[in-house]
């Protein structure tokens, strides 16, 4: 199968554009990944129009689907580029842009760091001992398993980087604490909760069913919210 990728070129400062490369696979299980990175080892980088052009920009790590490195706009959709089959994709062009709620860097590149940054905003961390696994583990488990990649940021409405509401990443990482916490550390961690995730969160859901790790964003959400807010255990 033939397949053109509309990608998105430019840095901050520059006159953004876009460039279409070719990508020929036989592979069904070729990714968006496999196209940027095969596309990248071309000498010399040629797109479409004949044009010489310098590699695409774009990050990654695992390549595994588990560190949220390779986040992205894949025709329109935050997504991971190492999840996103070529073969799945809604045409054979397919349009790649930036994450557009982080500053861009160049090209597929964004600075994803006001996630992180917020993490240690809100003081997600746990400073006592942690006790022996309870009933609440499970939901603990099931956060554990957030990429911290930014989708669920890139849809909500209500997420600006860098501001008081951190959004469903966050939630997730103080879900697991919340979880996982003794009694007065619970405390310290449901008023974080309140200030950073309960009550910026307009509850739109448009968060739901766009996480590529599978999260269900709303029960975890709920969980955390009967724990933080109301206090049950
Ligand atoms: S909840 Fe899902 S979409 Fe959001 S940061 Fe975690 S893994 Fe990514
Ligand atoms: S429910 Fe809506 S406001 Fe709340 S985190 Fe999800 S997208 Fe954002
Ligand atoms: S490279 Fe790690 S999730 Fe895609």
């Amino acid at each position: 199968m033939r397949y053109l990728l509309d990608v998105f070129r430019g840095a901050p400062g520059e006159q953004p554009s876009r460039q279409v490369f070719a990508f020929e696979t036989d592979d069904a299980s070729a990714t968006v990944a496999t196209a940027l990175t095969q596309i990248n080892e071309r000498t010399p980088l040629v797109d479409e129009a004949g044009n010489e052009c310098e590699p695409i920009q774009w990050e990654c790590s695992c390549l595994q689907r588990r560190c949220g490195a390779c986040a992205m706009l894949i025709d329109g959709r935050p997504g991971l580029a190492c999840d996103a089959r070529l073969a799945e994709c809604a045409g054979t062009t397919i349009r790649l842009d930036p994450l557009a709620k982080f500053e861009l860097v160049r090209d597929l590149v964004v600075d994803r760091a006001p996630i992180f940054e917020g993490l240690e905003e809100a003081g997600v961390w746990l400073e006592g001992e942690v006790g022996l696994p309870t009933r609440r583990s499970s939901f603990a488990q099931e956060a554990s398993r957030c990429l911290q990649c930014g989708c669920c940021l890139e849809v909500c409405p209500n997420f600006v980087a860098r501001g008081p509401f951190r959004g469903a990443s966050a939630m997730m990482a103080m879900t697991r604490l919340l979880a996982e916490a003794e009694k007065d550390e619970r405390k310290r961690i449901a008023k974080s909760y309140r200030w950073h995730f309960y009550g910026g969160c307009g509850k739109s859901l448009a968060c739901r069913n766009i996480c590529p790790a599978g999260l269900d964003v709303d029960a975890l959400a709920s969980r955390s919210n009967a724990a933080a807010v109301w206090g049950r255990p």
